[in-house]
């Protein structure tokens, strides 16, 4: 049985340095998701994360959560996403395949149920050792598409993602509050 220690406390170092870049750039922001990106590239390049995720104690794709939320997932995207939320900010690096990323940032101002205005903010192609990100929640929306079958990105969370989330309509500007199970590889 491969012996996991290794990849654990490089998990452990990161985090601890993704809790010290938040701190020192002023919490979850451009600068400091760029170098929350730089920091997880050496950890992306182990080959033993899958083994660790399904070794962690933690639900789902999870590999490390932190008390106040901060969390660490091995995510698998078999196909195309819908336009999405996840409730908090997150920061990934391509593990194994491509894909195209999109990103946007809300622009309404939330008084209209079920109505957003959304801009195209980043739209980049994600390769192994490729870093993205979304922002805080409104502006927590973001696409995968993958380009050659399932990819896999190493994912940190400001949270744990929420089970209910926002699925937008791009031609129509609306949106509608869904779970991941009923809605996230459709569009709306
Ligand atoms: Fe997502």
């Amino acid at each position: 049985m491969t012996d996991l220690g290794p990849a654990l406390a490089e998990v452990e170092a990161f985090i601890a340095d993704a809790h010290a870049i938040l701190d020192a750039q002023g919490g979850p922001n451009e600068a400091a998701f760029e170098a929350i990106g730089e920091r997880m590239k050496p950890l992306a390049r182990r080959k033993d994360l899958e083994q660790l995720r399904d070794a962690a104690p933690l639900p789902g794709n999870r590999i490390w959560s932190e008390p106040d939320g901060l969390t660490l997932m091995l995510a698998t995207f078999p196909a195309t996403t819908a336009v999405h939320t996840h409730g908090t900010w997150g920061v990934m690096v391509g593990y194994r395949g491509t894909e195209r990323y999109r990103q946007w940032v809300r622009e309404d101002d939330g008084t209209k149920p079920g109505h957003a205005r959304l801009r195209l903010y980043r739209d980049i192609e994600v390769s192994p050792g490729d870093a993205g990100w979304w922002y805080p929640p409104p502006s927590d929306i973001h696409q995968q598409l993958p380009t050659d079958g399932a990819v896999l990105e190493l994912i940190l969370m400001g949270t744990p993602p929420s089970e209910r989330r926002l699925y937008f309509d791009l031609e129509n500007d609306t949106y509608v509050e869904n779970t991941p199970a009923e809605q996230h590889y459709r569009a709306p």
